[in-house]
């Protein structure tokens, strides 16, 4: 939601700044803008669309000269996208630049009193009221910008990241964080503030995370200052090193990174048991399970909290850990949990699940959950985000960095992550025999291999893709462990190719959806050999007998469907409670596929954002 990226030192500020914004751009592309001081004046240029349309339009609008600047993507929320809503955002003087990640709840009072007070507005953000509440405190209190901008915050309700400088004092960015996410690079004689890392790892390794309600004065040739927002207290900053690297960050050869991702499922799962899978020694060793697990064990309930993709993964794990080591599970959307008084006791263990780690409703889910004294374990990919630190334990995924706005290699990794947290209980409690549990552990070690095999489809599915581009809808089916994936290929269809689909399990057809079957109606259906096989059959008979058109996800070697269905695509046999791991692979190809033969934009679809820091 929105992506910000701030430079000051001794290089051009604007390369810099717009190569980070298009790093960030997965987090809101409806417009974008930039600020760069040139040593005597501000030069700003904003406009609707991509960071290449704002690249286009700089060059021959500004003058691009300037070390000190402040670049946003924006993913809009108050105020429709155009130029004018775009940041950075001026104060009334002129002196005042501000970029802004977040919402201001209480903005349209504050602006009132402001329009009271004379101050004028040229557009419908937020961002432009808090940055001339802070140039109305900077003047009535006769204060620095510092301290301005923390007397504005504790004035106002809402989330945040924010950066803001004053041409007159062009040696000092100040910034702040509550909620969204804020980083700052450290190099030598410069600093580098963005919404993560990605704009700035190839110039430095050194990072600093704010923590929420803290905010620091970053002073050329000074040491950085940070500050709680509330008592002004000095808070310390810890210095982390960063691992990501370039190359994790680029195409590498896909065309995009939607594809890329894909590609990447047999490492990314790889890496995820990498050391806590011990299939030799039969062990499963995972630090933040390891050091919990009386909690863990003793749990009345597990309640998963997550959002999109996540929640799917959610979904799948009940069924793993309901199935395997035989713990109650409720899955909740995050959005739902939050609102709706829920009973948790500290009994209950929450397990919360974020790609990005940042998603506002997951993270209020969790500081609910917390307040009643439930025990907290994320599961997250990003590390060092919000969600990670507000846990009381968790898991990575080591999914690597995903770009593309549609989930893939996040949902597999979490499924992997849920599924060794699973079967490290299930042996704990003695509901697995040593056997048994051996078996889930030999298997899981094929996982990669097969991934890799069922990668093999993509010609198919390309072929497939070719005969329903033009379908207006789509229906999912699965059951058991597989109605979450229909779940999740409907999800994924809709989102980058905007063909309306619907995933359900695939007996509830017959109560409702079957109404909808007849020639034009193209029906997925995931039929493995595990399950409920012969119900599923009997399902895809009565789409058959309604002309409905079948595409089949079935295990090597079936022959039964291959009779009924007009499309037949393998997987590899595996456990049941794999086999999400490998069918969600050909549906992740098929909507692939369908968005680009379409001309959709796959790895930025309309309307959406990769990391939505607001509710
Ligand atoms: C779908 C997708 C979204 C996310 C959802 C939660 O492809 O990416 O549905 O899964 O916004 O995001 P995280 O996992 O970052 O909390």
């Amino acid at each position: 939601m929105c992506g910000i990226v701030g430079y000051i030192g001794h290089r051009d500020a604007y390369p810099v700044i717009m190569k980070g914004l298009q790093r960030l751009e997965y987090r809101g592309y409806d417009s974008a803008g930039i600020a760069l001081y040139d040593g005597n004046e501000i030069n700003l240029s904003k406009t609707k669309g991509k960071v290449a349309d704002l690249h286009k339009k700089s060059q021959s609008t500004i003058s691009l000269k300037g070390s000190l600047g402040l670049g946003h993507t924006r993913w809009a929320t108050h105020g429709e996208p155009n130029d004018v809503n775009s940041h950075p955002h001026y104060s009334n003087s002129g002196n005042l630049v501000m970029i802004h990640n977040g919402i201001i709840e209480n903005y349209d009072a504050i602006k009132k009193e402001l329009l009271k007070r004379g101050y004028t507005f040229s557009s419908d953000t937020d961002t432009e009221v808090l940055v001339n509440l802070i140039e109305e405190i900077k003047n009535k209190e006769n204060v620095k910008l510092g301290q301005a901008v923390q007397i504005a915050l504790n004035e106002v309700v809402g989330a945040y990241a924010i950066a803001v400088f004053d041409k007159q004092k062009p040696d000092e960015i100040v910034v702040a964080k509550l909620g969204s996410p804020l980083a700052i690079g450290l190099g030598e004689g410069e600093f580098f503030i963005a919404s993560d890392a990605s704009p700035f790892i190839e110039y430095t390794n050194n990072a600093i995370y704010l923590e929420d309600m803290e905010m620091a004065i970053i002073r050329l040739g000074k040491e950085i200052k940070l500050r709680k927002i509330k008592d002004d207290a000095v808070a310390y900053p810890s210095i982390q090193e960063l691992k990501l690297n370039l190359e994790e960050i680029e195409k590498g050869g896909f065309e995009h990174f939607m594809l890329k991702e894909i590609y990447e499922q047999p490492r990314a799962i790889l890496d995820t048991y990498r050391g806590r899978l011990l299939a030799k020694q039969g062990i499963i060793k995972m630090a933040g399970v390891d050091e919990n697990l009386e909690k863990l064990l003793n749990a009345n309930r597990i309640i998963i909290v997550a959002c999109g993709t996540s929640w799917h993964a959610g979904l799948v794990a009940e069924y793993i850990f309901e199935d395997l080591a035989r713990i109650p599970v409720e899955v909740e959307y995050a959005s739902e949990f939050r609102y709706r008084n829920p009973v948790i006791t500290d009994k209950d263990v929450l397990i919360a699940i974020s790609q990005s780690g940042e998603t506002a409703d997951t993270l209020a889910a969790i500081k609910l959950a917390k307040e009643k004294g439930a025990f907290v374990f994320g599961v997250c990919n990003v590390v060092g985000s919000s969600i990670a630190r507000e846990t009381d334990a968790g898991a990575y995924t080591h999914a690597g960095p995903e770009i593309g706005v549609a989930s893939t290699k996040a949902f597999t990794t979490q499924i992997t992550v849920l599924t060794l947290i699973a079967l490290k209980l299930a042996k704990e409690k003695g509901v697995f025999t040593t056997t048994r549990f051996h078996e889930y552990l030999t298997e899981l070690e094929q996982i990669p291999a097969k991934v890799e095999k069922a990668l093999e489809s993509n010609a198919l599915v390309e072929i497939i893709a070719e005969v329903y581009k033009d379908s207006t809808n789509c229906l999912y089916l699965g059951r058991g462990y597989n109605f979450p994936v229909a779940l999740e290929g409907a999800l994924k269809l809709k989102e980058i190719s905007y063909i309306h689909a619907e995933g359900y399990p695939a007996a509830e057809m017959k109560h409702g959806p079957i109404a909808l079957i007849d020639e034009h109606m193209p029906v997925v259906v995931i039929a493995t050999n595990k399950g409920h096989y012969e119900k599923v059959v009997s399902n895809i008979q009565e789409i058959k007998s309604r002309k409905g058109k079948i595409i089949a996800v079935v295990t090597q070697g079936d022959q039964q469907v291959k009779e009924l269905a007009d499309h037949v695509i393998e997987i590899p046999e595996t456990l049941e409670s794999l086999t999400p791991l490998l069918t969600t692979i050909p549906l992740q190809l098929l909507s692939y596929h369908i968005a680009v033969m379409r001309g959709c934009n796959v790895d930025q679809p309309r309307n959406l954002a990769k990391s939505v820091t607001v509710e």
